[in-house]
């Protein structure tokens, strides 16, 4: 009986709560549009000083592409002006060699390096090779590379009956996981996985499938760092990782996997039993993947959950962060860095500005290059991107880009400078120069709304769904059945289909 009234309870609950939140959808949708919606006749009547299309195009890394597209989104609803922002979601590589002039194809498919920029700023997690920066400058052309995020890569398996978090998770030393990517390990039931693994049980010869990503990529270049960091290949360590083997693009073992792209990637491990892959933790979590717990640099085995925001942001190593953003970043690394919760594959990203940026004709748009680059460093901004796995970065880290941004050459006039409106300025805030955090879309506003009621409710519906199974399990036991269980089930399976219903 007391289970009865338990899952009667539950299931309330969460009725009540998903009633609750979407009249407060509706209550607050209702306030805004009064304000917003049928003000919008205000813009025509002013006058506009410049009627050039505004916006910025930007290249580069796909792994924080939705923080930008985000945070450009936020930027165009909040300017007066209609504004256009685009970013190319096409690596690392091409992100670079876009913002460089270097190895792109001309109108007839063929590579040349025209040392002309080809996006307004690029974008990686990589930073710009020493080399490359030192033939660019002797060239005159100077660039700033900004850290403005962080964020977490790790290793992912599809061992059946493994728990998928906690201590019982599955254990791995950066010497074995360099043993099995290199193919000398092949099957779950080795000694040494055993070792350190005493609850895993497996049957003989069980092969491991190993999935590895292709072209160039940022995840590959973090794991095989951290391989390397903490396991090099030596003569007195031959089972570790070669030096050689270190990039974002490296010669596999014929009998590895190829998973190109992180969907690939998840679709892999999810499709094999059996297998291990490396992508960013976030992805692999959504993809409800399960995450190894690595060895980190003080010996300790932990996932990135148990790392945390903390864990990540703990590995940056303010000696090696160059003293200004125009230096050479080649050699910032922070791969299986010490501390008990430090996290050792933590991968930072850049934003690539040349200094003198003359090349883009409107000043405006200069102007607003740098009110861009600035907002990546403002929490009001950047902290819309903790929903894709990204983490702001140290307080050193963004002092540094923002003295970055003042060696900017904008060559504009105190009048197209962008003013950010944070407390409402009468009469200013309307300005054609404003990006104002009181002027909101209703697209945006509802979608953000939207996506974050839905993130805790989806966790609400995995512990309901845990609840439900260890009720039924219970219930089992129990001489007179309980009819609320099942009436619980459908519930829940009516909300898990709305849930999916809204998402498509
Ligand atoms: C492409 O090829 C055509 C024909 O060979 C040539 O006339 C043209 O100049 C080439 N364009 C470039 C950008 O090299
Ligand atoms: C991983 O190591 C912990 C001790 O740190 C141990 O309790 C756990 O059982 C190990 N995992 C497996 C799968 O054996």
């Amino acid at each position: 009986m007391v289970l009865c009234r338990l899952a009667a309870f539950l299931l309330g609950g969460t009725i009540l709560l998903s009633f609750a939140s979407s009249w407060a959808v509706n209550a607050q949708e209702d306030s805004s549009s009064s304000s917003s919606v049928f003000s919008s006749d205000s813009s025509s009547s002013s006058s506009s000083s410049n009627n050039d299309i505004l916006g910025l195009d930007g290249s580069g890394t796909t792994n924080p592409s939705k923080c930008f597209w985000h945070i450009m989104a936020k930027l165009s609803e909040q300017i007066k002006l209609p504004t256009r922002f685009t970013y190319r979601a096409v690596g690392s590589g091409t992100g670079i060699a876009e913002f460089l002039g270097k190895e792109v194809m001309d109108a007839n498919g063929t590579e040349v390096t025209t040392y002309e920029a080809y996006n307004d700023f690029g974008a990686g997690d990589i930073p710009i090779e020493s080399a490359d920066r030192s033939e660019w400058i002797t060239r005159g052309i100077e660039f700033v590379q900004l850290p403005f995020v962080l964020s977490a890569v790790s290793f992912f398996h599809n061992l059946p009956g493994v728990p998928a978090s906690g201590s019982q998770g599955l254990n791995m030393t950066a010497c074995l996981l360099s043993q099995i990517f290199q193919a000398t390990i092949t099957t779950w039931d080795h000694p040494d996985i055993l070792a350190i693994n005493p609850s895993l049980s497996v049957s003989a010869d069980y092969p491991i499938y190993v999935g590895h990503r292709v072209k160039g990529s940022s995840s590959t270049d973090a794991i095989t760092h951290y391989l390397y960091a903490q396991c090099p290949q030596t003569s007195e360590q031959p089972e570790g990782w070669p030096a050689e083997l270190v990039g974002s693009a490296i010669e596999w073992h014929e009998s590895t996997n190829e998973c190109d792209g992180s969907d690939l990637m998840a679709e892999c491990i999810q499709s094999n039993e059996g297998s291990i892959g490396y992508m960013d933790a976030k992805h692999g979590y959504e993809a409800l993947l399960t995450e190894i717990r690595v060895e980190n640099g003080n010996g300790n085995f932990l996932t990135s959950v148990d790392a945390g925001v903390d864990g990540v942001r703990a590995a940056v190593d303010v000696d090696l962060v160059p003293l200004a953003a125009d230096e050479d970043f080649s050699a910032m690394e922070f791969y299986n860095m010490p501390g008990e919760d430090t996290w050792p594959i933590s991968l930072v990203s850049y934003i690539y500005i040349r200094k003198d940026l003359s090349f883009i004709q409107n000043p405006a748009r200069r102007t607003l290059l740098k009110a861009f680059a600035t907002s990546l460093f403002d929490p009001d901004y950047i902290d819309l991107c903790d929903r894709y796995g990204l983490i702001p970065v140290t307080s050193e880290l963004r002092d540094l880009s923002l003295a970055g941004l003042d060696m900017l050459k904008l060559d504009a006039s105190e009048s197209d400078m962008w003013v950010f409106e944070k407390d409402t300025l009468p009469g200013l805030g309307q300005g054609d120069r404003v990006i104002s955090t009181r002027r909101q879309s209703f697209a945006l506003y509802e979608a953000d709304h939207i996506a974050d009621e839905v993130d805790p409710m989806i966790e609400d519906i995995r512990m309901l769904k845990l609840e439900l199974a260890s009720l039924k399990a219970q219930g089992m036991q129990a001489s007179n059945g309980c009819i609320v269980a099942k009436d619980m089930a459908l519930a829940v399976g009516a909300l898990a289909g709305a849930f999916l219903l809204s998402f498509n």
